[in-house]
């Protein structure tokens, strides 16, 4: 997979993108054939236990996107550009985003529209494929007031229409648009030649993306947008109580674990 190949997909094949962290989680992923893994910040909710992602470092993303690249070593890996590793400046930006290839990354997302663009501009320049994020951008949460679907109104879907189509000007070669009205995101998706890789975005978008631990129910939060194809949480928590209690009455280890 390269961007090319994956702006060639639009309008022909849905794009699958899923999160990954780690060794496992990317063999999982790159064996399923899965087109993009994206190293998320969203690691510092799933893996490190924070309420959101502001708390997560580039030392975080970069021990990850390291991980992640011996689990998949052929895949197209996604970074994301942790809270404050972009915004002060463009060079800072440029900075960060070559480490993020350094360790393993093919590619990097950053969230925001029009403020970004010369910033994006600038990491493109450099020869860094930027990945955009529009809708509800979990970084800026204490500004959207929450997780809110974005789009409703008229001046938000103005800008949501705007920032993708000057994301599409500067050179990213998708964008991922999160908790937008399925409206917006169609419209949105049919407005721009590069693809749009929803999540909670609807059906129109022309790929989707969702958290892994989401997606194999290790995460036990009901969002109406994800879909559990496992319940991994609770085949976890049953094999570690039976590993309990076979130890506990000496059931383990048995004679098969013995060396004699
Ligand atoms: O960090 C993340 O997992 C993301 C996805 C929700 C798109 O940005």
């Amino acid at each position: 997979m390269n961007t090319k190949k994956i702006i060639d997909m639009k309008g022909k094949e849905p794009i699958t993108m899923i999160t990954a962290y780690d060794y496992p989680t990317a063999r999982i992923a790159s064996e399923a054939g899965i087109d993009i893994i994206l190293v998320g910040d969203s690691l510092g909710n799933v893996i490190l236990g924070y309420d959101s992602t502001i708390p997560v470092t580039m030392e975080d993303m970069l021990m990850h996107i390291k991980a992640v690249r011996r689990g998949a070593p052929d895949a197209f890996i996604v970074g994301d550009m942790p809270f404050l590793s972009y915004e002060i400046s463009p060079e800072k930006a440029v900075e960060n985003a070559g480490l993020m290839l350094k360790a393993g990354a093919n590619a990097i997302k950053l969230e925001g529209g029009e403020p970004y663009a010369e910033t994006i501009r600038r990491i493109i320049n450099a020869g860094i494929p930027v990945m955009g994020h529009l809708g509800f951008t979990p970084q800026s949460v204490n500004l959207l007031g929450g997780h809110k679907v974005q789009g409703k109104t008229p001046e938000s879907r103005e800008k949501l229409l705007k920032d993708a189509k000057i994301l599409e000007e500067v050179g990213c070669f998708s964008i991922v648009l999160e908790l937008v009205v399925e409206q917006v995101a169609k419209e949105i998706t049919e407005n721009i030649k590069i693809p749009t890789i929803g999540i909670g975005a609807g059906r129109y978008c022309d790929g989707q993306v969702l958290v892994f631990h989401d997606v194999v129910g290790l995460t036990t939060m009901d969002l109406k947008f994800v879909k559990r194809y496992a319940n991994t949480y609770e085949i976890m928590l049953n094999a570690v109580k039976s590993y309990k209690t076979e130890v506990k009455n000496k059931v383990f280890p048995s004679k098969d674990n013995i060396f004699e």
